[in-house]
């Protein structure tokens, strides 16, 4: 095959990208040809010592007390071997599921790409997850080794009688002061030994990499699975939307627990040898700005709950720190509403500039585009190589009309999109109509081409960026000794976009009160975390419900919002 000059784009303007991208341009910079072997572990940090970055920076860490750990390329390749080591040597199989369940420290971003690099399937889950949670995807997964640190160690410990499949725990931070129970051992990664040469595992393209747990409205959550290729996506969205460049610092304000955490916060900066930083400890605006600051942060991805946070601080803390490293600002997760973007050019001298994509989707998928005109409140456009649409809500056939509210739907076949829900093929399938993925969301296109968000086509709540499913919620509120049925739908909040609100009916002769109140929400809150927990509970006598039995929780949030109710034509009685 001749070789093909491909035309360096960053920098370019969209309409020429458009013209002559394809997913080869990303392979052909990443060197591969199709059925070479990919590891993202291997792309990551052995690769990138290859093309003479091994001293470069990799990783610079801070810690809730200042504490700063640095790690090279060379570092992280050689830590990365240790766990693969260490993981085969408690004869972990490639193909098992090892779960990650650890606050943003070095371990669990090593032990990401550890997991990898031994063929294993790495399973990031949230660790503010309470102990129902964790159960819920850890059995789901049939999970064989979790990754955690001595303060979640009790959540685990919790659940352990239920899961047989669970044969190792795996503590990063035992100093010994307490025993060990059974099937605990303990590892610490910096004293490890170094392992400098480690038989990758031969993974290719479609072998499974990461399972990522999202919620939707019916059912338990499900497990979004990815395979190795989706690096070509990550890697160059990484490059061409968060514009990463050589001397880059980067910033990814998210939680490997959740996917912008790994494929931006682990993958897309990584297999692009960028340096980036982590921040582990609590927000304020005071500590983001410090440490924007103290690092010579210059990319920056963050989302819109934390960038309205830092707009209720005002300006006057951003003029007291020296920002003038920042040259890029991007935002995911949520609708960014035109004020943040306006705001953001006021504050930072630079607009945010928001990017859409899911779970599922594994990479961005419509996006600002930098030096894209920005429309402020607008996702922007389809990446290069994503054939983007909306479709109408009853026939699935895209809208050719400009500016009509249809649902988000994307042609399959991007290298990062997920391959199926774990356990779920029936619910996967059912994602697709007329050949199209369906994101489940509702949109409309301007007569320039930009997408306009308007809300989700289901009843999943999205609360500070985080999608949280009422199905889950409600099984953990039935628990409750009080609770006779519930319904719970989100709520209007100026900060987090959407918050937890329940309708709870109690069970005969119970009567409400602010102690029961608040027992429940602290039920939800240890059973599930606090992204769950509802921050309004209303006491009804009974719920809507269809007449069929369905509650219906459309009525309730239609409500909250101040939106018109619907056809509720299979409404058991008027409410
Ligand atoms: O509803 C959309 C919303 O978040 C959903 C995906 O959530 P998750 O799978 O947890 O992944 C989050 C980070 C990639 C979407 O279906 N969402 C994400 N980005 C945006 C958004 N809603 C509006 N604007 C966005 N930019």
């Amino acid at each position: 095959m001749a070789e093909i000059n491909y035309p360096e784009i960053q920098g370019k303007h969209y309409e020429e990208v458009l013209n002559f991208f394809s997913w080869d341009l990303s392979k052909h910079e990443l060197g591969f040809k199709e059925d070479d072997l990919i590891n993202i572990g291997e792309y990551c940090s052995d690769r990138i010592c290859r093309m003479g970055k091994s001293d470069k920076l990799a990783l610079i860490w801070e810690g809730h007390k200042g504490e700063i750990k640095k790690y090279t390329f060379n570092d992280m390749r050689q830590l990365t071997n240790s766990i693969a080591v260490f993981l085969q040597n408690l004869g972990i199989q490639p193909g098992e599921r090892v779960c990650l369940f650890m606050d943003k420290v070095p371990e669990l971003y090593f032990g990401f790409l550890g997991i990898l690099k031994m063929g294993g399937i790495a399973q990031p889950l949230f660790s503010a997850f309470g102990s129902e949670s964790l159960l819920t995807r850890l059995e789901d997964a049939q999970t064989s080794a979790i990754f955690t640190q001595k303060k979640h160690l009790p959540k685990v410990r919790n659940i352990l009688e239920k899961l047989n499949c669970l044969k190792h725990i795996i503590v990063v931070d035992d100093d010994g002061s307490k025993p060990l129970k059974e099937r605990e051992i303990a590892f610490n990664m910096d004293a490890s030994a170094r392992v400098d040469n480690f038989e990758i595992y031969p993974s290719k393209a479609e072998t499974p990499s990461v399972l990522h747990y999202t919620s939707g409205t019916t059912g338990r959550p499900k497990g979004a699975q990815h395979v190795h290729i989706s690096l070509v996506s990550q890697y160059i969205t990484a490059k061409y939307v968060l514009d990463l460049k050589e001397d880059d610092i980067y910033w990814c304000t998210a939680d490997p627990g959740w996917v912008t955490g790994t494929s931006y916060g682990i993958i897309g900066p990584w297999s692009n040898g960028i340096t980036q930083c982590v921040l582990d400890a609590g927000f304020t605006a005071e500590n983001w700005y410090k440490f924007i600051e103290k690092h010579k942060i210059t990319v920056w991805y963050s989302a819109p709950t934390a960038i309205r946070a830092l707009m209720k601080e005002g300006t006057e803390v951003v003029k007291k720190h020296n920002l003038s490293s920042l040259r890029h600002l991007t935002s995911v997760g949520e609708p960014l509403n035109a004020e943040a973007v306006l705001w953001s050019k006021e504050a930072f001298g630079l607009p945010f500039h928001d990017t859409f994509w899911q779970t599922e989707t594994g990479s961005i998928v419509i996006s600002n585009y930098p030096g894209m005109k920005i429309k402020p409140g607008s996702m922007g456009k389809p990446f290069p190589g994503i054939t983007a649409t909306v479709v109408d809500l009853k026939t699935y056939l895209p809208i050719e009309r400009r500016g009509i509210v249809g649902m988000i739907a994307l042609k399959p076949g991007w290298p990062s999109m997920f391959r199926t829900y774990w356990n779920n093929e029936e619910i996967y399938k059912g994602k697709f109509r007329n050949g199209w993925y369906l994101c489940g969301d509702r949109a409309s296109i301007d007569e320039d081409g930009y997408y306009w968000f308007v809300g989700r086509d289901d009843d999943v709540i999205n609360t500070a960026g985080h999608l949280v499913g009422p199905f889950e919620i409600e099984s953990a509120l039935l628990e409750h000794p009080a609770i006779a049925e519930s319904a719970v739908v989100g709520k209007p909040d100026p900060v987090n976009m959407e918050v937890v609100k329940a309708f709870i009916a109690l069970k005969p002769n119970i009567k409400p009160d602010k102690m029961l109140e608040l027992d429940i929400m602290n039920f939800v809150r240890k059973k599930l975390s606090a992204l769950a927990m509802p921050q309004e509970i209303e006491f009804v006598d009974k719920l809507p419900k269809t007449r069929s039995g369905k509650i219906m929780r459309r009525v309730l949030r239609a409500k909250e919002w101040g939106e018109e109710i619907g056809d509720i034509s299979t409404l058991e009685e008027d409410m």
